[in-house]
C-alpha cells in the first residue's frame, strides 16, 4: 500500500501533483492510501475500503505515461476536494485513474463515481453560496479608532480559502476578518492573511449598525410574498443562529397574515421602520447590504452626499464606474454634464443633496471595462428602503428625479417622463418632485435630437430653479 499525504485537506495542487505521479507510476486505486496531514495511520486504516466501483486496470504504466484529465474533471475536483467527506480523495483518484481509459466517464449520468463527484460538487457550491450570502460583519474599533469588521461563520465544508477572493473584492476598501472554527481570514486593505481558528464569542454579538440592518430586513420582508418552504430552503435553519435577522423570522411569519391584510387595506408596501440615526450609520449598514444581485456583485455602495435639510435632493439612477471607484455620486461624465446645467440654471450643487435610486453599480464586464447595465424594477424597489431612510434623515424640501429609474424609486411605479415632466408631482409626504431625463441620455444624443432634448432638460431645471427662488428668497435663478 502506498501512502499519499496531503499537507492541507483543501490543497488541490498538492493532490493533483501526487495523483499525477501515482498514475504515471501505474499505481491502481486499491494500492493507494490517501490521508491528510495529521491524520493517524490507524484512523486511516479504520476507513471503509475506498472502491465501491471495480477499478479497471489500465495498461501497465511507464514513467513516461501522459496523464489525461479533462477540464471538467479538474474544475469539479478542485471543488470536491473542499468537501468534508473523508472518502473524497479516494474517489478523485479513482476517477482520475479511470479517465485514462474512459475519457467520457463524467458524461455518464449512471456511473456511481461520476454521480458521487457531482453530489460533492453540488454540496460544496451550495456551501460557498451560503457563506457569501450569510456572512454578517460587525463593526469594532481597532486601537487607532478605525473600523474593523468581524464576522463569524461555520461552513459545512473547507471553503474558507476558496471564498476569500470574493470577500476581498467585495470589501476591498474595508479591513475585515472572517473567523471560523478552522481558520481566520484577515484582509488589511492590501493583503489577505490567515490566522488560527477562532470561537464564536470572539465576534461581538451586536454592533451599532445592527438595528438598522434589522429594520431594513423587516421592511423588505413582504408578507404578501411569503413562501415559508422556499424561504427556509434558501436560508436553512442551521444558519439562523449566526444571522441577526433570523430571530425575527418566526414573529414576522406569524404576523404575516395580519400585515398583509393591513397592507392591502392601506394600499401601502411593507412597513416603515425607524430611519438611521446618522449618515455614518447609514453608510456602514449599506456596505453590508446584499439583498439584491447588484448588492452581491462585489462593488462598494455609493451613499448620497450634501447638506442635511437641503432645499433640493437630486436623485440619479445608480453610481457608474467613476462613482464606484471614488465613492461619490455624479462625478463621472454624466455628473460633469449635470454640473454644467445646474450651474446654468443657477442651482448650487453643493447646496443640494445628491444621491441615487440604487446604491450599487450594476455592470457587465467587457475585458477591463465595466459597462453600465440598467437596474431592474425589482432591484430599484429593493433599494427603495435605503432611499426612504436617506430622505427621512436628510429631509429635503424638494426633489429632482433624473430619469425613469429615479422616478420609480420615488413614486413606486415607472413614470412616463414625456407626460409627467414639468411637475411638480407631490410625493406621498407632500414633498414636490420634478421629473426630467437623465443626463446620460443627453450624452448619447447628437444633432437635432441632442439640441432639442438639451433645451427641454434646461427648461425642466429652470422650473426647479424658479421654485427654489419662490420658496427660498436667497436663491437666485439664472
Ligand atoms: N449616473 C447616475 O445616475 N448616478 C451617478 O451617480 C452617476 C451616473
Amino acid at each position: 500500500m502506498i501512502a499519499a499525504t496531503l499537507p492541507e485537506p483543501d490543497d488541490f495542487e498538492a493532490w493533483r501533483e501526487e495523483a499525477r505521479r501515482l498514475v504515471t507510476q501505474g499505481h491502481a486505486p486499491h494500492e493507494v492510501s490517501w490521508r491528510e496531514a495529521g491524520e493517524s495511520a490507524d484512523l486511516f486504516a479504520a476507513r471503509p475500503a475506498p472502491s465501491p466501483a471495480p477499478a479497471p486496470s489500465p495498461a501497465p504504466a511507464t514513467s513516461t505515461r501522459t496523464v489525461r484529465a479533462n477540464r471538467t474533471f479538474l474544475e469539479r475536483a478542485r471543488l470536491a476536494i473542499l468537501h468534508r467527506d473523508g472518502a473524497r480523495l479516494d474517489l478523485l483518484y479513482r476517477i482520475l485513474w479511470r479517465l485514462q481509459d474512459e475519457p467520457r466517464l463524467l458524461d455518464d449520468p449512471a456511473d456511481p463515481d461520476a454521480c458521487a463527484l457531482h453530489a460533492l460538487v453540488r454540496q460544496v457550491r451550495r456551501d460557498i453560496h451560503k457563506m457569501r450570502a450569510f456572512v454578517r460583519f460587525r463593526a469594532v474599533r481597532d486601537a487607532t479608532g478605525d473600523p474593523h469588521y468581524l464576522a463569524w461563520f461555520e461552513p459545512d465544508h473547507r471553503i474558507e480559502r476558496a471564498n476569500a477572493a470574493f470577500f476581498r473584492d467585495r470589501f476591498a476598501s474595508q479591513r475585515w476578518s472572517i473567523l471560523t472554527p478552522r481558520l481566520t481570514l484577515h484582509w488589511d486593505g492590501k493583503s489577505l492573511n490567515e490566522a488560527p481558528p477562532a470561537r464564536r464569542e470572539d465576534v461581538p454579538a451586536h454592533d451599532a449598525t445592527e438595528d438598522l440592518w434589522l429594520g431594513y430586513y423587516r421592511a423588505i420582508f413582504n408578507p404578501a410574498r411569503l413562501k415559508v418552504g422556499a424561504m427556509v430552503k434558501e436560508m436553512p435553519r442551521r444558519y439562523w443562529k449566526n444571522l441577526p435577522e433570523a430571530a425575527q423570522i418566526p414573529a414576522l411569519i406569524a404576523g404575516a397574515q395580519q400585515r398583509e391584510v393591513r397592507m392591502i387595506a392601506s394600499g401601502s408596501g411593507p412597513a416603515e421602520n425607524a430611519p438611521p440615526a446618522s449618515r455614518e450609520a447609514l453608510a456602514q449598514a449599506l456596505a453590508q447590504c446584499r439583498r439584491c444581485p447588484i448588492g452581491c456583485n462585489g462593488t462598494a455602495p455609493v451613499p448620497g452626499e450634501g447638506p442635511l435639510s437641503p432645499q433640493l435632493l437630486i436623485l440619479g439612477e445608480q453610481p457608474g464606474d467613476t462613482e464606484e471607484r471614488t465613492g461619490r455620486p455624479f462625478v463621472g461624465p454624466a455628473g460633469e454634464l449635470l454640473d454644467t446645467h445646474l450651474a446654468h440654471a443657477g442651482i448650487a450643487r453643493e447646496q443640494a443633496y445628491v444621491t441615487n435610486a440604487v446604491k450599487h453599480f450594476k455592470f457587465e464586464r467587457q475585458g477591463k471595462r465595466r459597462l453600465h447595465q440598467n437596474p431592474t424594477a425589482n432591484e430599484i424597489d429593493h433599494c427603495r428602503w435605503w432611499l426612504e431612510a436617506e430622505r427621512a434623515l436628510v429631509r429635503p424640501r424638494a426633489v429632482l428625479a433624473l430619469g425613469a429609474s429615479a422616478g420609480r424609486a420615488l413614486l413606486g411605479r415607472t413614470p412616463s417622463i414625456g407626460r409627467e415632466r414639468g411637475g411638480p408631482i407631490p410625493l406621498p409626504d407632500g414633498t414636490p418632485m420634478w421629473l426630467t431625463v437623465h443626463p446620460s441620455y443627453l450624452l448619447r444624443l447628437d444633432g437635432a435630437a441632442g439640441t432639442r432634448e438639451t433645451e427641454r432638460f434646461k427648461a425642466d431645471l429652470a422650473l426647479v430653479s424658479a421654485h427654489l427662488a419662490r420658496e427660498h428668497p436667497l436663491h437666485t435663478p439664472a
